[in-house]
């Protein structure tokens, strides 16, 4: 048969796939996210989140070394404070779980950089993510609060925050902030894409953040909406975020792709607590590989766009990029 053009020729064997990958990845460009919680002596599984842990001060460090010895060098760290609030008092005290969590880390691993997320959801009593007046959650008295959580995670040695809360106007409350305080070098990350999804749900029981009522859909993105994400990046941007996140990742590769079209800061993307609780259950059933699932997602994000992963899975998929599994 006559045929001059054979696509199979070029995957022919490994070493001749691997030469041709149109996508690339780096341990660098991962994000492990971690949670943190007050007391001693103790790290507790999250039920949802199989291999996941809330620890406490003490045991933090272990976990670092881990993930240090994966070869991941980045965290974001969550914290679950000991009291909730109607002001999200824990998020911006000076001895908050955050905060200590930075100076035990900063103290012990100096090496890795620390990301911390900016929200108040973990220390409202009624679980939302700002101030509320009434029902409602209000935005710009949010906003003061916000500023001042960033600017104290700042202070304990955070490298970077980044906003989860989606007020509008978040990124430039921080960033003048920050200045104001003497942070101009601290970068912003801004959860800037951000939708209404149940894919948080094993997260909302880890943090123990779920809302007390109604849900978040007033302050974050509506599925079904893709021009509305452009316009949300855009504007942080605009605010002076150094880098745009698209979260969840699974279900939102569309709009990695056009976030990163349309600007051209790096775009990160996040693999949220319900997609790894996905894999981890249909693992434990024996029904997929969960090995090869979590890398084909994670390639999927990368092929779709995105520079940076934050994925539960980060000390799995570093140790499959060691091994020429992917990569
Ligand atoms: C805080 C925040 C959430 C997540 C990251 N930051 C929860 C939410 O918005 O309800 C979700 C992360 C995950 O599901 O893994 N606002």
């Amino acid at each position: 048969m006559e045929m001059i053009k054979r696509p199979r020729r070029i995957r022919g064997s490994e070493s001749l796939r691997k030469m041709v990958r149109e996508t690339r990845m780096d341990k660098a460009s991962l994000i492990y996210p971690m949670f943190v919680q007050e007391g001693t002596g103790k790290e507790d599984e999250i039920p949802s989140m199989p291999g996941q842990f809330r620890y406490t001060l003490d045991r933090l460090p272990y976990e670092l070394e881990r993930v240090m010895r994966a070869g991941v060098e980045r965290v974001m760290l969550f914290g679950i404070p000991g009291v909730k609030d109607e002001v999200a008092s824990g998020a911006y005290a000076a001895d908050g779980i955050v905060q200590r969590a930075l100076e035990v880390g900063k103290k012990e691993f100096p090496q890795l950089y620390y990301i911390t997320d900016v929200c108040l959801c973990e220390y409202t009593s009624h679980g939302h993510c700002g101030m509320l007046c009434g029902q409602e959650v209000e935005n710009d008295s949010t906003l003061k609060l916000l500023a001042k959580t960033a600017v104290s995670h700042v202070q304990a040695g955070a490298d970077m925050v980044a906003p989860s809360d989606m007020m509008d106007g978040r990124v430039l409350a921080i960033r003048k902030a920050l200045d104001q305080n003497g942070y101009k070098e601290i970068p912003i990350m801004s959860y800037a894409v951000k939708y209404a999804s149940a894919f948080y749900g094993p997260f909302r029981e880890a943090a123990d953040s779920a809302p007390a009522f109604g849900d978040r859909k007033s302050y974050q993105m509506d599925m079904h909406n893709s021009r509305e994400g452009v316009k949300e990046a855009l504007l942080d941007v605009e605010e002076g975020a150094d880098i745009i996140m698209v979260k969840p990742a699974l279900s939102y590769l569309d709009m990695i792709t056009k976030v990163r079209d349309v600007t051209n800061v790096p775009v990160a993307a996040y693999s949220v607590s319900g997609e790894y609780a996905m894999v981890k259950a249909a693992a434990r059933n024996g029904w997929i590989d969960e090995e090869r699932v979590m890398c084909e997602m994670a390639v999927s994000t990368y092929r779709a766009g995105a520079q940076i992963y934050l994925t539960y899975y980060a000390k799995e998929l570093a140790k499959c990029m060691d091994e020429g599994r992917i990569g």
